[in-house]
């Protein structure tokens, strides 16, 4: 019943309410720079990955509370740490307001601060005012995308639209707006225009979602697939978000064949299936039910944009850490104070010994990763660090450190992900 229930909301909504029609010929594909949210801030690689960690495990409380619907009142806590990765900037209106937004893989509305703000977080730009645009345009209370989905389970007052991710959350009415992406690609997108604002979204305006579901930014944009290539860790050029016909793995040129693995039929999550894990020629004896998707109970692999550093059920994280202990024989030291990694190694003399690729074995496709891609060497504190974290759930979630200098393609017609080694800061 729920299911068609769906079903009938989902048609309705798509033959009443079409999304608005590009403003201007539509490109063919666009890249924009992605900003890291610790680029240009004092802190040392130390300290940064220990942020990084620290994202990661507020990041897994939003997943885990959308995945369990846990409204953002049980989960209220003072402090708002970010719970994302990367910004991109743009700008919205006529005439346009530059800001800037958190990317999110795992959700879907695109929404930016309003004045007036009944409460509003700090965001570095200046609030965009929608009285002082002339593109700005009202969605009428009468229109069934407040009714649609996605705001339901958040029980918005009348005529307004509300999302929660995990503590954080956004509320106001939704709107039509002019948005610009580089200096010639401007679209009319539908977006959230917040009048109440909780969280920490790193001093940005908002969030653009990059999820299922038709009011995402891709969706709304037309295009088929997306991507983006992150370059690595201690790297100060900035990352990309590549969109349409850009998100090309041509562009990647390793020499490798770029692997695809189906997505799940999951509307919420990019969900992949991912059987089991190799260090070097070893297959690591980790039961593949761990992994195994089931979303009713937030079982399964995701694969995401806004999570630093990847988690994994405990008993696969054990095994990996026992292999990676066994591999390296140096005196485990903990050091998780300073870094926030779990599993850290004391290293006397530099370099430390190299450890061979990991491989995520995934439905028909193999991601190999560089030891650079999952182990954090730090000269200046003699340590050397498994970059992954445990968890006492089952959802395991493929961060951005384990994506580093990889081109990851999102193909929502073929429903696959596709993926090649790449030298990111060469996009
Ligand atoms: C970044 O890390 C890689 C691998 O650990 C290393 O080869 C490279 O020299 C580092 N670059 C900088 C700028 O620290
Ligand atoms: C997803 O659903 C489609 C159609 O219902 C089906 O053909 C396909 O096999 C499913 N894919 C997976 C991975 O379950
Ligand atoms: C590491 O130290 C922290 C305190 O800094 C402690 O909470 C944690 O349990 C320790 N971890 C291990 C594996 O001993
Ligand atoms: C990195 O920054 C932290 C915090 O400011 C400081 O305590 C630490 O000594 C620094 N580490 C190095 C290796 O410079
Ligand atoms: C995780 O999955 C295992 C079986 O693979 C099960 O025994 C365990 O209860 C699950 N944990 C949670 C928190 O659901």
């Amino acid at each position: 019943m729920a299911k068609l229930l769906l079903l009938l909301t989902a048609l309705l909504l798509g033959l009443t309410c079409s999304l608005p029609a590009l403003t201007f010929a539509a490109p063919s594909g666009l890249q924009l720079r992605l900003t890291h949210v610790d680029d240009g801030s004092p802190f040392n690689f130390t300290e940064r990955i220990r942020r990084a960690a620290l994202r990661s495990q507020h990041r897994r409380q939003l997943l885990k509370a959308r995945i369990t619907n846990t409204s953002p009142a049980n989960l209220n806590i003072p402090v708002t740490p970010v719970k994302f990765e990367y910004k991109i900037d743009f700008a919205i209106g006529t005439p346009r307001l530059p800001i800037s937004a958190v990317l999110d893989t795992g959700s879907e509305l695109v929404w930016t601060q309003c004045r007036p703000c009944e409460q509003c977080v700090e965001q570095v730009t200046p609030i965009y005012d929608p009285s002082k645009s002339s593109s700005f345009s009202k969605i009428p209370c009468t229109s069934p995308m407040y009714a649609y989905e996605l705001f339901k389970q958040f029980n918005p007052p009348k005529c307004q639209y509300a999302c929660a991710y995990g503590s954080a959350s956004t509320r106001g009415v939704l709107a039509t707006e002019t948005f610009s992406f580089g200096r010639k690609h401007s679209a009319k997108l539908t977006f959230g225009c917040s009048r109440e604002s909780r969280g920490n979204f790193a001093g940005t305006s908002g969030i653009v979602g990059l999820g299922q579901g038709k009011l995402s930014l891709i969706s709304q944009l037309k295009f088929n697939k997306f991507s983006y290539c992150f370059t690595p860790f201690n790297s100060s050029r900035s990352s990309h978000l590549l969109l349409g016909s850009r998100a090309n793995l041509e562009r990647s040129a390793s020499g490798e064949a770029p692997q695809s693995t189906p997505f799940l039929n999951d509307t919420n999550f990019y969900y992949v299936a991912l059987r089991g894990i190799s260090l070097g020629k070893t297959f690591l004896p980790i039961p593949s039910s761990i992994f195994q998707y089931k979303a009713s109970e937030g079982r399964g692999t995701v694969v995401d944009s806004g999570t630093g550093q990847s988690q994994l059920p405990q008993p696969a994280y054990d095994v990996i850490k026992k292999k990676i202990t066994s591999f390296i024989r140096l005196p485990v030291r903990n050091m998780s104070s300073t870094v926030g990694l779990d599993h850290c190694f004391a290293v006397s003399s530099w370099p430390p010994p190299q450890l061979p690729e990991m491989t995520f074995h995934f439905d028909k496709a193999d991601m190999r990763i560089p030891s650079t891609n999952y182990m954090y060497a730090d000269r200046r504190i003699g340590a050397l660090c498994l970059v992954m974290h445990p968890v006492d759930h089952n959802l395991t979630i493929i961060g951005n450190y384990q994506q580093q200098n990889m081109h990851v393609v999102y193909d929502l017609t073929a429903r696959k992900l596709s993926f090649a080694p790449a030298q990111c800061s060469n996009f």
